[in-house]
């Protein structure tokens, strides 16, 4: 692995010096319905933002370590069948004696440890890989404490003078849930995205979303810019099936939606599908031949979100 990483010690000593209206845009991919793309959108922007030259962090806020599966070798816990780890970071040395395991995780901003983004194939690119064991851990944190050692932590990771120098771009993937990490995700963001499938329940899901959005609304700082929706996005589209063309017809006509519906409609392609395994070749939709359709979507796609970045996107 090439590149460097970079360690971004703090503690709430360090909360002083973070101020608000974090200078690095963060987007998080949110949806409580599960399999509509949110690790396919991460994933593809990810590689789109630093393929154009900005310096990305991609953190992976899900127990599955789906994303964190697509740059790094994680490992597997055998006492746990769900347990996947990250593996020894690049610049762990066998016999460091400051107490570090030598893995980093995106669970370590919540249990205030040391943070090690990992270098990935792709320049400019560092990922905050998931650690199953311990994020399942992060959202069983008590109610009372919930606000305070889950929901403001990651922004305040994210508005550290470390992170802010060493990044323009974060991109969070979260878990198919609405819960306290999800809530961080949204807390921390400038931008939110939500993918949707055309189909019932993910429907619900992408209006159950845009309540939760509303929230973070209110109960956000009133000194920090508001959350901006960047897309929602249509994800593994059929054209010719009447379900997904009524439901695209209706959310096209829905005065909550229309305005923040991105145009760029993401069929279901096998180039997605067969990107996202780990032997891959090539490994990214943006090495397919120039005329790709996969190719050409996610880049329409991509550009549509650099477009709401720069204008800022909808607010409320
Ligand atoms: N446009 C597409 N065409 C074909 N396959 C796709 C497309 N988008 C996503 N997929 C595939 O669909 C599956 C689900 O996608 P993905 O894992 O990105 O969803 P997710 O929302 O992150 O799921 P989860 O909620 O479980 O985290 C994956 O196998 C992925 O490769
Ligand atoms: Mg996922």
């Amino acid at each position: 692995m090439a590149g460097k990483a970079i360690q971004c010690y703090f503690s709430s000593r360090h909360y002083g010096i973070a101020f608000w209206g974090c200078l690095v845009q963060v987007i998080a991919v949110v949806q409580n319905k599960g399999g509509v793309g949110k690790t396919t959108l991460t994933r593809v922007l990810a590689e789109y933002f630093s393929r154009k030259g900005r310096r990305v962090l991609a953190i992976d806020l899900d127990a599955q370590c789906n994303l964190s599966r697509r740059f790094l070798e994680m490992e597997y816990d055998q006492a746990d069948p769900d347990g996947v780890l990250p593996p020894l970071h690049p610049l762990f040395q066998e016999g460091d004696d400051g107490g570090w395991s030598g893995r980093s995780s995106s669970a370590d901003v919540y249990f205030q440890g040391e943070v090690y983004p990992y270098p990935t194939r792709i320049e400019g690119l560092e990922v905050l890989p998931g650690h199953g064991p311990r994020l399942r851990q992060v959202e069983l944190v008590r109610v009372g404490d919930v606000r305070e050692q889950v929901h403001n932590r990651l922004y305040e990771f994210l508005v550290l003078a470390e992170v802010r120098d060493a990044y323009d771009l974060a991109l969070i993937d979260t878990a198919p849930a609405k819960g306290p990490l999800t809530i961080s995700a949204m807390r921390a963001a400038t931008h939110a995205i939500i993918p949707t499938t055309l189909e019932p329940q993910p429907i619900e899901g992408l209006f159950g979303m845009l309540q939760l959005w509303r929230q973070e609304m209110h109960s956000r700082d009133t000194s920090r810019p508001p959350l901006k929706i960047a897309a929602i996005q249509p994800n593994l589209f059929r054209k010719g099936v009447a379900l997904h063309e009524g439901l695209l017809d209706s959310l096209r006509k829905d005065t909550a939606v229309a305005s923040l519906l991105s145009p760029v409609i993401l069929h279901q392609r096998i180039a997605f599908a067969e990107s996202d395994h780990a032997q891959a070749r090539p490994k990214s939709v943006f090495d397919l031949a120039e005329k790709d359709p996969a190719r050409l979507e996610a880049i329409a796609m991509c550009e549509y979100v650099a477009r709401s970045l720069s204008e800022g996107g909808a607010g409320l």
